[in-house]
């Protein structure tokens, strides 16, 4: 079992890697001989999301910012995450999906509403990674949507308290895409003006995060 301890927030903290103890003003001056990696992470299993466009989406626009940012789709974790013993033995398959997100510095959260909340697998890959050393000291921006009127602010908001507890730092700038159906051209590319301009925003804070 993890080292949790009684007082929630408190644990023993993990060794940090070198990268995460540097402030963003070094990582900014090292920029160039240190190599971050950011991982986008659709957050849903169901096949062909809007999710998964959605991610799509930031990792090209990363791309075009020079990051080459890798994309985990959680229908790629495998079936039997459940069913073996996530706790202690995850099962061999997942070990691919443990060392993307080891390796990771920095995550792009992109969040569907599903029940009124993020989907509960989101959970499942959180609760299946190595605790705390997985996401410990790391960065994460956070970007909700849905099919409704309120691209998923409640889901967004039960993820920004799990990601303090386990000490993943969030980047103040979340973003909320309600509608999501009626967001994307022909090529899968947002194009209404203000989606575009926050989504940006976040991006390039997020990149100086
Ligand atoms: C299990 C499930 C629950 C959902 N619950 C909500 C909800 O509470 N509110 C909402 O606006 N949309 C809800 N939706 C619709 C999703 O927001 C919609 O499918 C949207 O396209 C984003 O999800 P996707 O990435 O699965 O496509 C739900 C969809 C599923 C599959």
């Amino acid at each position: 079992m993890p080292n949790f301890t009684a007082i929630s927030g408190f644990y023993r903290p993990p060794k940090i890697r070198t990268l995460n103890k540097l402030g963003s003003r070094a990582l900014l001056r090292f920029a160039h001989i240190i190599h971050i990696m950011i991982t986008v992470i659709s957050s849903t299993n169901r096949p062909e999301s809007h999710t998964l466009k959605l991610s799509q989406y930031y990792q090209r626009k990363l791309k075009e910012a020079g990051e080459d940012a890798g994309l985990l789709s959680l229908t790629d974790l495998p079936p039997n995450v459940i069913q073996a013993d996530m706790y202690k033995n995850a099962a061999d398959d997942f070990k691919p999906i443990q060392d993307i997100i080891t390796a990771s510095d920095k995550f792009v959260f992109v969040v569907p509403e599903y029940n009124g909340s993020f989907p509960g697998v989101l959970k499942v890959l959180i609760d299946a990674c190595k605790y705390p050393d997985s996401f410990f000291g790391k960065k994460a921006a956070l970007v909700g949507l849905s099919s409704g009127k309120y691209g998923n602010i409640r889901g967004i908001d039960h993820l920004t308290g799990i990601c303090h507890y386990i000490n993943l730092h969030v980047l103040p700038m979340r973003i909320h895409i309600p509608a999501i159906d009626k967001e994307f051209d022909e090529s899968g590319n947002l194009f209404k003006p203000d989606t575009v301009k926050f989504t940006d925003e976040q991006i390039r804070r997020f990149l100086s995060f």
